[in-house]
């Protein structure tokens, strides 16, 4: 089977010949920052929002962003232009390769940019149905989580805290309070009103939490950003994670428990079908325009 095809450094190449320098930033010291766009049937879904927080996260780590916006967006058409159906494209730009390791940031050196993009596979409609199993852990990580780094061994290892209990996701507390997941913003609702943690530098704002928190107003739902403890997380009617690639899901278990009454609520069915309404539109609009 060949390869699939994928963009390095302004290149369309098959993505078993890509090469990337040993003494790469991104590869010594985590040295980078990333994006992950969700791809219905061709058409990415905010695309331009992913970019623009890519710009934000390269601001904060003082990397020259090598591309505006509407050039990353024609990139990203071209790589489409490969791959077919529902994808999810994972855009990485680091800080280059110095001659030696060094880890004060050298000047002028080259951005490298890799893209690939894999097949997307949304959530089962069991997991629509049924809900998702979740286990909670202290938040570790850095104070920076607002920076789509590269560096992620801390959500790595809260993720695997929710692998090795069979747990779709780890709810993260920090000091008592939610910040987010390993890979997904979260939501609570109670007594009807829905909340998440505000935006700040503790969580990542997610393209998807934005997403939700627009059509929770349109939908006409109570919603509001707020510190929430740890004791309301388990208190809640509802739990849901949000994501590119996980879209809007119902936590149904945390930490064994049964989170309301054990299934998806009637706030998250909402916004699921909000969701699906959604996306069904930016397809028709596409179909409309093309
Ligand atoms: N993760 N918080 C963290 C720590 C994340 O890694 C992600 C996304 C989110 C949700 O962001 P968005 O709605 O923009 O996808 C929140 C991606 C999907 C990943 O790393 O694969």
């Amino acid at each position: 089977m060949t390869a699939p095809i994928a963009h390095f450094n302004g290149k369309l190449l098959p993505l078993d010949q890509v090469f990337i320098s040993p003494l790469d930033r991104g590869f010594i010291f985590g040295d980078g920052v990333y994006e992950v766009i969700p791809v219905y049937e061709g058409t990415p879904l905010h695309a331009r929002e992913h970019f623009e927080r890519l710009q934000r996260s390269m601001d904060e780590i003082q990397l020259k962003n090598p591309h505006t916006v509407d050039e990353w967006i024609r990139i990203t058409g071209e790589l489409l232009k490969h791959h077919p159906g529902n994808q999810a494209v994972y855009i990485q730009v680091t800080r280059g390769a110095p001659q030696k390791r060094d880890h004060a940031i050298p000047k002028d050196l080259v951005p490298t940019v890799f893209m690939m993009s894999n097949p997307m596979v949304s959530p089962s409609k069991e997991a629509v149905e049924n809900g998702v199993a979740c286990v909670t852990a202290r938040d570790f990580r850095w104070e920076k989580c607002h920076i789509k780094s590269t560096s992620l061994l801390g959500n790595v290892l809260a993720r695997q805290v929710s692998v090795e209990a069979g747990a779709t996701e780890t709810i993260l507390f920090r000091d008592g309070m939610l910040t987010e997941a390993s890979s997904s913003n979260v939501f609570i609702v109670k007594g009807g009103v829905v909340a998440a943690p505000p935006r700040d530098n503790l969580i990542l704002l997610g393209i998807t939490y934005e997403l939700a928190a627009k059509l929770a107003r349109e939908g006409a739902l109570k919603l509001e950003f707020r510190p929430i403890t740890d004791a309301q997380v388990r208190a809640a009617d509802e739990i849901w994670l949000t994501s590119s690639t996980k879209e809007v899901l119902a936590v149904t278990t945390l930490d064994g428990k049964p989170v309301g009454s054990g299934k998806p609520g009637p706030v998250f069915r909402r916004m699921h079908a909000l969701y699906q309404d959604y996306k069904a539109k930016l397809k028709n609009a596409r179909t409309v325009a093309a």
